[in-house]
Parts: structure tokens; C-alpha cells; sequence
């Protein structure tokens, strides 16, 4: 997610510093761009000249965060953004589901500190869903609506409620199909086939919950179930049984489906 908000961002003419600190990251980001780029039949070399790997956080105007589903670990980069970046910054946030409210806490700006959930694959997908934290200023609030349009992307706002409006819908129907697959209803294939053609979705759910990564969606329906406190949105355990086994979707090669 992270590559390709880094990849639109570029290519609305835009300079964006690109920080993972994990090895090789950057670089599958980048590679990743490169083929997005070429299939856009966008000028790849003058789009990426516009993005440059950091060691680490650096002052800039706006950061956007997209590191793993983990609010300890997002708190934590919240935390150090608010001490590196100037005072005046927006601090966004990715995420999927975790409150804008805490991540804004853990800064001494919560008037500055807003959701912007881009869509998988983000150059492809329009929508920005925007959410507003508790103390979020309408003079951020605004200035995001204002980027996601000058990207190209739709803005939609949500209130700072667990999964938000998307994942609030989504998770559960992913859930609900998982439960088919465990329960024996059908295969993966016909799962997906039902969803696809029954429901006119470009892809089942089974295929999506591998597209968004299976230990993302436990993360999110862990979220929804302790954030909204009823059992009926507690994660399937197959797809929590996945996600233990390192069946991550696509990006480990195998989850409901097999990429190999
Ligand atoms: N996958 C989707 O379809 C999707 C869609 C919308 C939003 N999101 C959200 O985007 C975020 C990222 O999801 P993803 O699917 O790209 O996950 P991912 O696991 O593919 O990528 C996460 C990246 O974060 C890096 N990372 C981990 N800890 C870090 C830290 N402390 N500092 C900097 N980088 C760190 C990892 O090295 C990894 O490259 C999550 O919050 C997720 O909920 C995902």
C-alpha cells in the first residue's frame, strides 16, 4: 500500500520520500511502481525520479503512514513523526481500521493528525476514505478532501468508528465467506465464482482477503470485534488458523488460493 500511495502521490508531481525499514522493501515498492507505472502507460523515469528512499522519517509537509495493521507499532511511529516532522505537518494515517483518535493522542497535534484510506491497488482504485479523529481541525480535514481530489481519487469522509464505513462492510462479508469454506458450503473456487457473478463483484471475497493480506483482515476483525463488542464480528477461525500458518494471500504465495 505504501508503494503505490508513494506511486500516485508521484505521479500528481509531488516529491515523496519513501521510509521502510525493513530490508528490501523499498526496493520491492519501487519495482512494484515500475511495472504499475508501465502499465498506466505513464512516464516511469520522470514519475519515479520524484520518489527517494530515507533511512528514516523526514520533515515533510504531510506523512502517510501505511505500516503494518499493529496500533502499538502505528502509536509508536506517531509518536516519533510528531518529534521529526514540523509542527505545522499533517500526520495520516492508512489505516484499515485502528482509531484515528489514538494514533492523534499519541502526538501533541491531534488537530493535525487524519485518516486516509487509499484502496488496494491504489493507483487503479478511486476512492479515499477520510476520516476524521475526535480533535481532527476542519482546515486538515479539508486539506486531505483537497489531495485526494488532485490525485485523481474520489474523497468519501467516515466518522472515526471501528473499521470505519468500508471495512465495517467489507470484513464481515470476507469473514462470512471464510465460514462457508470451514463450515464445507463450497469450495474456494464456487465461493468466489457465486460472489463474482451473483453479485457483479470484480473479484470473490476469498480473492480479496488474499489480494488485502489474511493477517490484515484478522488484525481488522479483531479491531471491529473488540471496538464494537459483539461476537458476531469476531474473526473466523480459519482465517486466524491461515494467518498463524504464514498463508498470508498473495504477498506469501498461498491463502485461500494458490499464487505459486
Ligand atoms: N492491503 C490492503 O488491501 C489495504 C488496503 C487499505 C489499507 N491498508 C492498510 O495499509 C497498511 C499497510 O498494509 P499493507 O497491506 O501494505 O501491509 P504490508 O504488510 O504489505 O506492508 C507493511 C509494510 O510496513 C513496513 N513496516 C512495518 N513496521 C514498520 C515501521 N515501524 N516503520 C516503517 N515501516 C514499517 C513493513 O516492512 C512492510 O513493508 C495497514 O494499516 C493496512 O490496514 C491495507
Amino acid at each position: 500500500m505504501g508503494g503505490g500511495i508513494a506511486q500516485v502521490v508521484a505521479a500528481s508531481g509531488r516529491r515523496v520520500s519513501l521510509h521502510d525499514p525493513y530490508p528490501g522493501a523499498v526496493d520491492r515498492g519501487l519495482a512494484a511502481m515500475r511495472k504499475s507505472l508501465a502499465r498506466l502507460d505513464a512516464d516511469v523515469d520522470a514519475t519515479l525520479a520524484l520518489v527517494g528512499p530515507v533511512d528514516d522519517l523526514v520533515a515533510a509537509d504531510l506523512m502517510i503512514e501505511a505500516i503494518v495493521e499493529d496500533p502499538a507499532a502505528k502509536e509508536e511511529l506517531f509518536r516519533r513523526a510528531d518529534a521529526v516532522l514540523p509542527p505545522e505537518a499533517i500526520l495520516a494515517s492508512n489505516t484499515s481500521s485502528i482509531p484515528i483518535t489514538s494514533l492523534a493522542a499519541a502526538t501533541g497535534r491531534p488537530d493535525r493528525v487524519v485518516g486516509m484510506h487509499f484502496f488496494n491497488p491504489v493507483p487503479v482504485l478511486n476512492l479515499v476514505e477520510v476520516i476524521r479523529g475526535l480533535e481532527t481541525s476542519d482546515e486538515t480535514a479539508a486539506a486531505i478532501l483537497e489531495l485526494a481530489r488532485d490525485l485523481g481519487k474520489t474523497p468519501a469522509e467516515a466518522r472515526d468508528l471501528p473499521g470505519f464505513v468500508s471495512n465495517r462492510i467489507l470484513m464481515p462479508f470476507i469473514n462470512e465467506a471464510a465460514y462457508a469454506l470451514l463450515e464445507g458450503v463450497a469450495t474456494p473456487e464456487d465461493i468466489d465464482t457465486i460472489a463474482k457473478l451473483g453479485f457483479a463483484h470484480p473479484m470473490g471475497p476469498l480473492a480479496l482477503a488474499d489480494l488485502i493480506g489474511l493477517d490484515t483482515c484478522v488484525a481488522i476483525m479483531d479491531v471491529l470485534h473488540e471496538g464494537l463488542g459483539d461476537p458476531k464480528y469476531a474473526p473466523c477461525p480459519l482465517l486466524r488458523q491461515y494467518a498463524q500458518a504464514g498463508r498470508l494471500g498473495r504477498k506469501s504465495g498461498r491463502g485461500f488460493h494458490d499464487y505459486t
